[in-house]
């Protein structure tokens, strides 16, 4: 629990502000729950105040679970949309209603961990436990009670689904789990709560006396399968971003990034460098390794409406940018692969965390080469003419992502007889003239963090340099 905790509080990011409509909804929704899961005690006659303050305390205790749940999932995920609080609270609220309407025919396990899948894979394991705890414990009628060891085996099965679901980055993995869960759930009702003293080899009677147990348990692997085929719908219907998605976007054979490799190779080669430098300071500092990775193939996807304007996918024959000789076009070329960029990722309907890369790998960066241009020409200029539109990066991938997208060129341009403190000082040097600008101001990155980044960034550099060292060959080495 602790390290998933911690997981959950790195990296910091801003949190998104809901707005007030939003807000109402999600506040009528828990007031809702509260209703459906206290009302009963309502239902009692002669009805005394007794009665009355337990109702109201349950109604209470209803009300600030939700409330509780909410800040855990914004906790865990500072920007998490309306739309996913929305979810995850009307899935509180289909559960409650199915446990009214249904408890005593559908085996509690059947609720809550098919859900709990769903909330693990979008919004994280942190929150998909506390999801559980409180679909587990509010019971809408405390009149019922459902079996002790039932109830312990639907906590456990359901908390494995949690913290495995958070965890899981392929579909066949989540297949596997929709498996074993069930049969982990039937042979735990079994021995816990079944007829185990009927042999099993006596499979007519076996069954018949398991009956219940049996059929619970492969109905809990239906519902899980039926989740994991629905878990795509949710995804585009609720933006939700989960790991196995973020794996299938960062296939190189994707349409647009095959387009990239064939049509601006050089900007293929940089982002693929960049995804190396990318993933090595993510890992360093405990951030998403699997997001940035994603992010930093799709940031440059905008180049391709112009691939040959940019410099890495010249042949160094001719530049249009000295043909049109005018430094404000140029300038609003380098702008258009940030624009066209977040229009590449609308019609390929990239999630809205992959896209907020593009915008913010540029941030608010002046196009210092146009800019001097101009300057040079003696043109009336604005600054922010010759500076990218932004927004600068909102949170620690981002930032990152822009930190590597500016070592890049000049750590592949260095000689390889370079030392490591001449690397160390190009990459600070760099990294230093960003946080001067205030590129990194809205990151919350930490001065630590900012040291492991240029350690990171280092140990990539040593990296190239060794696979570019020429390793001395005889001809008899056939390198068997
Ligand atoms: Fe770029
Ligand atoms: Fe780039």
């Amino acid at each position: 629990m602790f390290y998933l905790w911690k997981r959950s509080q790195v990296p910091l990011k801003q949190p998104i502000k809901i707005s007030r409509i939003d807000n109402l909804i999600i506040f009528l929704l828990c007031i809702l729950i509260s209703i459906i899961s206290s009302y009963k005690i309502l239902l009692i006659t002669p009805l005394n105040t007794t009665d009355i303050f337990s109702w109201f305390l349950n109604f209470i205790e209803i009300l600030f679970s939700s409330g509780i749940l909410i800040l855990v999932s914004k906790k865990e995920n500072p920007t998490i949309s309306s739309r996913q609080i929305i979810l995850l609270i009307t899935l509180l609220l289909a559960v409650q209603v199915t446990k009214l309407a249904l408890a005593s025919t559908i085996s509690p396990l059947s609720m809550i961990i098919p859900p709990a899948l769903i909330i693990s894979q979008g919004m994280g394991s942190i929150t998909a436990l506390s999801w559980v705890s409180i679909a587990s414990l509010s019971w809408p009628d405390p009149a019922v009670s459902i079996n002790n060891n039932l109830f312990f085996i639907l906590l456990v099965c359901a908390s494995v689904v949690s913290v495995l679901g958070g965890r899981i980055r392929s579909r066949a993995q989540l297949l596997q789990l929709s498996i074993f869960v069930p049969i982990g759930s039937f042979l735990s009702q079994w021995v816990l709560i079944g007829k185990h003293n009927i042999s099993l080899i006596d499979n007519k009677e076996f069954v018949l006396a398991n009956g219940n147990t049996f059929s619970d348990s492969l109905l809990l692997a239906i519902v899980m399968l039926f989740t994991i085929l629905f878990i795509p719908i949710f995804e585009s219907i609720f933006g939700l971003l989960t790991k196995a998605r973020l794996l299938e976007l960062a296939d190189k054979e994707k349409p647009l990034i095959r387009r990239l490799s064939l049509e601006a190779p050089g900007t293929f080669e940089h982002t693929l460098l960049i995804c190396g430098l990318a993933e090595e300071a993510t890992r360093m500092i405990g951030g998403d390794i699997d997001l940035i990775k994603t992010g930093a193939l799709y940031h440059d996807v905008g180049k391709l409406h112009a691939p040959n304007w940019f410099i890495e996918n010249q042949d160094g024959s001719k530049n249009p940018h000295d043909e049109i000789d005018n430094p404000f076009k140029s300038a609003e070329v380098l702008q258009a692969h940030v624009d066209e960029g977040l229009q590449y990722a609308k019609k390929n309907r990239l999630p809205e965390k992959i896209a907020n890369f593009i915008p913010e790998h540029q941030g608010t960066l002046k196009m210092g080469y146009f800019f001097q241009k101009a300057k040079e020409k003696n043109l009336k200029i604005n600054e922010n003419d010759f500076r990218y539109k932004g927004p600068v990066p909102q949170s620690k991938e981002t930032a990152i992502l822009m930190l590597a997208d500016g070592c890049e060129a000049a750590l592949r341009a260095m000689n390889i007889n370079a030392s490591d403190n001449e690397a160390l000082e190009t990459i600070s040097r760099i990294i230093y003239s960003r946080q001067k600008d205030g590129q990194l101001d809205s990151s919350n990155l930490s001065k630590g963090e900012i040291f492991l980044i240029k350690r990171a960034f280092l140990n990539v550099w040593k990296r190239i340099r060794h696979r570019r060292i020429q390793y001395p060959t005889n001809k008899n080495n056939t390198f068997s």
